[in-house]
């Protein structure tokens, strides 16, 4: 992919690095070398944290030279980012006027570089003023200042901006819109120069922050035998675990339930006592010519391949099977779908699909993702946590 230059555009405390970040997550989940570039913090490294209101003032010919700087010096890490590689790049400034958008493209172009806009478009004042509370009072720019007088300051700061804001249009060729975190999505892009992964991922973006339940199913026949894949039933423990997952959600309720398709995953979601959908995408990875047999049996009969698996366990492809790489590829829609639901969701799934999973939410480098500890038993809850999630682990009984 790429490369590609996305600059973000819009007035401050429109939630553009929060934007930016889950993007970037998403792409180099799947395996896309993309990046986030932040003028403020470079503006922070060269001018200082403490910089007063007037420093965003456009009729402030020293702050603009500042700003403009700053902006160079960002725009040269990503050229640097570029070079080595890179596919990616979220430019993350305000981008407010023609010409700052204009120049972004000049040197793009010189050097090859498509350039696309991400608008984020607020004026529901309680938003921002949540934007504000939960994000700037924490940035270094105000550590130290009370929190109504860094509030005052940062929407004097808004103010500057706004008296020169020119938002997307003719002039932009690439753009998408987000108004109102999620309210309404524009896209302009008669080039197609935004690749469509990108723009349906915005498209379902859900600005409702909830919790994310994921648990294994519990301990199959399979498990016990220590075979790989097949379709057998919950074990005895498997089920006593079922049981313990009903009683743990009892006062935790959600509002839907996915499981896969296998037996083992459908008779743990039984036990909620409320409908699960079976979705395919949540299949335990696909083992091919080595499914059901357990992990010493591929050793001994098929050491070549027990070796590649070993080797690169992210894109070792079972023969007649799948790789991790194919999983998480499998995964995409399952992500979008889970971004655009609005209350909390359990998933009842496998331990390559969890560990895959895990990946995107928790931004796991991918080379880790099929070596992540998701073992039986064991609750998963991922909580939002800025840009991204944290998770807690609540391990049930009968522990194994
Ligand atoms: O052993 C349980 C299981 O879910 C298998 O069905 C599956 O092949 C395996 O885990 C995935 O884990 P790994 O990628 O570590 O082999």
């Amino acid at each position: 992919m790429g490369p590609l230059v996305i600059g973000m555009v819009g007035l401050p405390a429109r939630g553009k690095t929060f934007v930016a970040s889950q993007m970037s997550r998403y792409l180099a989940w799947q395996g896309v070398r993309a990046q986030i570039f932040n003028v403020g913090n470079r503006r922070r490294a060269l001018f200082g944290a403490k910089v007063p209101h007037g420093f965003f003032d456009p009729s402030n010919p020293n702050g603009m030279a500042s700003r403009r700087e700053a902006a160079q010096a960002t725009m040269d890490e990503v050229l640097a980012f570029f070079a080595d590689g890179g596919e990616v790049a979220f430019y993350d400034a305000t981008n407010t006027t023609h010409s700052r958008r204009s120049w972004v493209r000049e040197v793009c172009s010189q050097n090859g570089i498509q350039v696309a806009f991400v608008e984020l478009s607020c004026d529901d004042n309680d938003i921002i003023e949540r934007n504000i509370r939960q994000t700037k009072l924490f940035s270094p720019d105000y550590t130290g200042v009370q929190a109504d007088e860094a509030v005052a300051d940062f929407r004097r700061r808004i103010d500057h901006y706004s008296t020169v804001y020119e938002p997307l249009g003719d002039g932009d060729p690439a753009w998408v819109r987000l108004v109102d975190a999620g309210r309404q999505f524009i896209l302009t892009d008669p080039e197609r120069v935004i690749p469509r992964r990108l723009t349906d991922y915005l498209a379902n973006l859900s600005a409702v922050p909830r919790t994310i339940w994921v648990t294994r199913h519990g301990q199959s026949e399979f498990n016990t035998s220590g075979q790989l894949g097949g379709d057998s039933p919950l074990s005895p423990a498997g089920q006593r675990y079922a049981h313990s997952l009903g009683e743990f959600f009892r006062p935790r309720p959600v509002s839907r339930v996915w499981s896969s398709t296998l037996r083992r995953a459908r008779q743990t979601a039984s036990a909620l006592g409320t409908t699960h959908s079976p979705r395919r995408a949540l299949d335990e990875i696909d083992a091919g010519v080595c499914d059901g047999l357990t992990y010493a049996e591929i050793a001994a009969r098929r050491p070549n391949e027990f070796a590649a698996r070993q080797a690169d366990k992210l894109g070792y492809r079972y023969p007649g099977g799948e790789s991790y790489a194919d999983v998480i590829e499998r995964l995409d829609p399952m992500v979008l779908d889970l971004e655009r639901t609005r209350g909390p969701v359990l998933l009842v799934a496998h331990q390559a699909i969890i560990r895959s999973l895990l990946g995107y939410f928790l931004d796991i480098p991918r080379e880790e993702i099929p070596h992540v500890d998701v073992p039986l038993h064991t609750v998963i809850a991922l909580h939002p946590h800025g840009p991204g999630y944290r998770e807690e682990r609540f391990p049930l009984d009968p522990r194994l």
